[in-house]
């Protein structure tokens, strides 16, 4: 289903007169590798459209990227030359790696480079600078680069303040690439406008890690379902013994506070029906591959056993829940999807939105986007919007303010 979001503000490309010119673009390219080659593509496929639409303008393309979090140029594990590499074979056409981000080499490639040229950049975060939003580093980004203009689309970094999300945009007429206004529309559209029922699919590791999203999820869903190891602390907080199921301890506080929310919203006797809590849950004597699955309810969880997915039943629910829902977001997995058999929970909510195309799915979070875009054939094209962002989503979701996103308003 498209998705009615707000628009972005005001900077975007068609907006703005970029036809022939030097574009200097920010992606975020920090994709996952094991031993040196890259497991998910998805952040590379999504800026493939934003590099199309700026080659079909004439323009010459650079882009610049992070890449991990690395110590300085020795760590050339994380070099974004193998991205290059697979930004070339989805765009059919060559694409020029430079192993710096400013200085003479980036000047002469971008020189040599022609119109509908694509020169990839080396890791920003090779520079102290860029994290440290210096702003004579983004000078010389700009420069360097030989850019006209910016165009940020590399939405999964524009919560952090750093000189490719923000100091550039002193230096360069600066717009939101088609990722980042598909992204910002969607989630603030599903946030602020949503078709009702919405849902709100909560799991994954922490409590501590969404408190923001939470309470603005109980100000604007009509329901939301608790899974993932959060459930766990949430159901300690009950009183229900969780085995040696990973809670997080100390969350006695943010969770009363979540269930005042919930009282004043829908009253004590409606609480439980608002914030679903799972009734059963699939335990493991061990955590790893071999542990075989076991549902039980919440009351009855065995000693050293830990649970790691919703059970059978929460499952049933949840799916029953997507089908009498015309929006749901979803963030945090609802069990520990690294081991197939605990990822039977995410596996029935991706399948049940994959399903009903016609829903208004919005799927945030690193682990749980990954997840979805594995269980489907369509790699992800089955919802409605499945995010780039992980830290980014989740503070866009809470309603905050994202440094990168900010900065092309202010600029
Ligand atoms: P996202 O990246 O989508 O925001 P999180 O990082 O919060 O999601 O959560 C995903 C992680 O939570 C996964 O590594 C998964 O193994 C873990 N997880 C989910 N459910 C459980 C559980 N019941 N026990 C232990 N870990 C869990
Ligand atoms: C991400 O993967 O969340 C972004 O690329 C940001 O990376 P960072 O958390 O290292 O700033
Ligand atoms: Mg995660």
């Amino acid at each position: 289903m498209k998705t009615v979001g707000k628009k972005f503000p005001k900077r975007v490309m068609r907006k703005a007169s970029l036809q022939g010119k030097t574009v200097l673009l920010r992606a975020d390219y920090n994709v996952p590798f094991e031993n040196g080659v890259i497991t998910d593509d998805y952040r590379i496929r999504a800026s493939v459209p934003t590099v199309q639409k700026l080659l079909e303008y004439g323009c010459k393309v650079v882009i610049i990227s992070h890449r991990g979090r690395p110590k300085g140029p020795e760590s050339t594990e994380f070099s974004l030359e193998p991205i290059a590499l697979r930004l070339s074979e989805l765009l059919g056409q060559s694409v020029r790696f430079v192993d710096d981000c400013v200085g003479p080499k980036v000047r002469m490639a971008v020189k040599r480079a022609p119109a509908h040229g694509v020169v990839v950049l080396e890791n920003l975060r090779f520079y102290a600078e860029e994290k440290a939003n210096d702003p004579e580093f983004a000078a010389r980004l700009a420069k360097d680069s030989g850019a006209s203009y910016f165009v940020q689309d590399g939405f999964g970094v524009v919560h952090r303040a750093h000189a490719s999300t923000s100091a550039i945009t002193m230096y360069l007429p600066s717009v939101a690439g088609l990722l980042l206004e598909r992204e910002y529309q969607a989630i603030t559209g599903a946030m602020s406008h949503p078709k009702r029922p919405l849902l709100a699919l909560m799991g994954g590791a922490k409590v501590s890690d969404k408190i923001p999203i939470i309470k603005r999820l109980i100000r604007v869903a009509d329901q939301i379902i608790i899974g993932g190891a959060m459930a766990n602390t949430f159901l300690a907080h009950r009183g229900h013994n969780v085995g040696a199921s990973k809670v997080e301890p100390d969350q006695t506080a943010v969770i009363d506070d979540i269930y005042d929310l919930v009282h004043k919203k829908v009253g004590a006797e409606m609480a439980d029906n608002f914030l679903v809590l799972p009734t059963d849950v699939a335990v493991g004597a061990h955590v790893d591959e071999t542990a075989r699955r076991r549902t039980v309810p919440v009351t009855q969880i065995p000693e050293g056993n830990y649970a790691l997915d919703i059970g059978d039943a929460s499952i049933e629910r949840v799916v029953a829940a997507i089908d009498r829902s015309q929006t749901i977001i979803w963030n945090g997995t609802l069990g520990m999807t690294e081991f197939p058999h605990f990822a039977h929970g995410s596996a029935r909510a991706a399948l049940a939105l994959a399903e009903h195309p016609e829903k208004e799915s919005i799927i945030g979070g690193g682990d749980t986007a990954g997840f979805v875009i594995q269980w489907d054939s369509r790699h992800g094209e089955s919802f409605s919007h499945v995010s780039t962002g992980g830290g980014a989503s989740l503070e866009l979701m809470a309603g905050q303010k994202l440094p990168g996103i900010e900065a092309l308003l202010d600029a």
